[in-house]
């Protein structure tokens, strides 16, 4: 696949997604939107993928946000659907089967944040910087972060950084279950390929309805998502990895999945 702001890398089953616009601190424009719509297809058809990391070109930056030149020529009509477009390729990451693995190394500000908080698994460096400064520009964040930083950290936390526009760093992030891990600038990319590696090594079908049954917090009630998890779990059983798993444990051998 070509691109002209993302790079990918495919490599033992792990696609590494580099967002590549790095003078621009690479601020999300039309071009990148487009450009993640068709990978995240492209992505839930592969065979050739198991596992998916986004992160942003440079030292600098994950992504400092929507690209702010393109919002300042917008009407409330093309700002909507901006907003509708984001969110629905947001949704497509959200929504990726596959698990997704944020690598935030520097700034994740309103697009970037809203980004990463799409993402299943947020890792950063310690130089990240997390936040919705939208308020500033006179805005609200677009791209489902009124939505899903209240969710993740609860809403009076959520409000405090989306009505301030105050940035939070990689410790912030972390005491507040932003991200799951803080690593050094020169370790992050390593050690998120190794437990991305992991994951790979692991059963296709599992994988994926453990993604889709996690994720169905977002829609369903208690009791609908024990009943969802209920038809998941039997789904697994249909599957050659299930057998295989289950035997080799029994067998007292190595599994060797297919992804089947
Ligand atoms: N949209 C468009 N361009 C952006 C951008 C954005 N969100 N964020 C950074 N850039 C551009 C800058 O305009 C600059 O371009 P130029 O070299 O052509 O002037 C380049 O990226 C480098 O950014 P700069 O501001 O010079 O870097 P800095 O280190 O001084 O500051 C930030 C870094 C992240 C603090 C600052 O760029 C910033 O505040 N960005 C906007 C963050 C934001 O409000 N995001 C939410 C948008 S809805």
């Amino acid at each position: 696949m070509e691109f002209t702001s993302l790079l990918l890398n495919i490599e033992n089953s792990v696609a590494t997604l580099t967002i590549n616009r790095p003078d621009k601190l690479n601020a999300l424009n039309s071009v990148i939107f487009s450009e993640l719509d068709s990978v995240f297809k492209f992505f839930k058809n592969s065979d050739e993928v198991k596992v998916i990391i986004i992160t942003g070109a440079g030292e600098k930056a994950f992504v400092a946000g929507a690209d702010i030149k393109e919002l300042n020529t917008l009407n409330a009509v093309q700002a909507k659907t901006l907003s509708e477009n984001g969110q629905r390729v947001f949704d497509l990451i959200e929504g990726s089967e596959k698990p997704v693995i944020a690598a935030v190394n520097g700034f994740a500000l309103g697009g970037g944040c809203e980004l990463a908080l799409a993402c299943h698994i947020r890792y950063c460096s310690s130089n990240a910087k997390f936040g919705q400064p939208e308020i500033n520009l006179g805005l609200i964040p677009g791209y489902g972060g009124t939505q899903r930083l209240p969710r993740l950290i609860n809403t009076g936390r959520a409000l405090e950084f989306i009505l301030s526009g105050d940035i939070f760093d990689a410790n912030e992030a972390f005491r507040l279950g932003v991200v799951s891990r803080v690593f050094e600038p020169s370790e992050l990319m390593t050690k998120t390929k190794e437990f991305a590696l992991k994951l790979a090594s692991k059963p296709l079908h599992a994988l994926r309805f453990n993604v889709k049954t996690a994720n169905s917090i977002n829609n369903l009630h208690l009791t609908q998502g024990l009943q969802y998890e209920a038809v998941t779990f039997g789904m697994c059983f249909e599957t050659e990895d299930f057998k295989e798993g289950t035997t080799a444990f029994l067998e007292k051998r190595k599994p060797v999945f297919k992804d089947k």
